[in-house]
């Protein structure tokens, strides 16, 4: 839909393509996050391809492929990038923070950052985004869906 929605635009596609990392699973364990089934999720997410999902994109030569572990794969973009919509649904608190982190400082002035999960219990993407809009002093804007997802709007 974002590919549709943008044919004119560069749609990076960061995401491991295997599903989640031991890693995060056993950061978001720690934070007491994970009473979703992190395995069963894994086992569910990582049923893709890059090259599955390149076909269902109505403009695939707009893609890049950030193939790999985020924010690992964010090497190489160059300091300049700047990016008007961004969506993060990477179910895992370290992810998601790590996502924050990264993506706020590069939008676009009023560029949107849609986070899903926000206020889905039990899911690390509430811890992630109370934290790092508590310390930017950011208010994130409600969406009525069922997941509770946030938009974070770059001043
Ligand atoms: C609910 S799916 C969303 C899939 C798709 N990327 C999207 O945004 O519509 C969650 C995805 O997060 C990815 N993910 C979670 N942690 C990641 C990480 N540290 N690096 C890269 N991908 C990650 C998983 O591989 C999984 O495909």
């Amino acid at each position: 839909m974002i590919n549709e929605a943008f044919p004119e635009s560069a749609l990076y596609l960061f995401d491991t393509f295997e599903g989640f990392d031991g890693r995060d699973i056993a950061a978001d364990r720690q934070y007491d996050l994970s009473k979703i089934n992190a395995a069963a999720i894994k086992e569910l997410v990582k049923d893709t391809s890059v090259q599955t999902v390149l076909s269902r994109m109505p403009f695939p030569e707009k893609c890049v492929v950030k193939k790999g572990y985020f924010p690992d794969t964010t090497e190489g973009m160059g300091e300049n990038v700047r990016f008007a919509f961004v969506s993060i649904d990477a179910d895992l608190y370290t992810p998601i923070l790590e996502g924050l982190k990264y993506f706020y400082p590069r939008m676009a002035r009023m560029g949107m950052i849609f986070v899903h999960d926000y206020g889905f219990s039990g899911v690390g993407a509430g811890r992630a985004v109370d934290e790092f809009c508590g310390a930017a002093g950011i208010i994130p804007i409600p969406v009525a869906d069922e997941f509770h997802s946030v938009m974070i709007v770059r001043h």
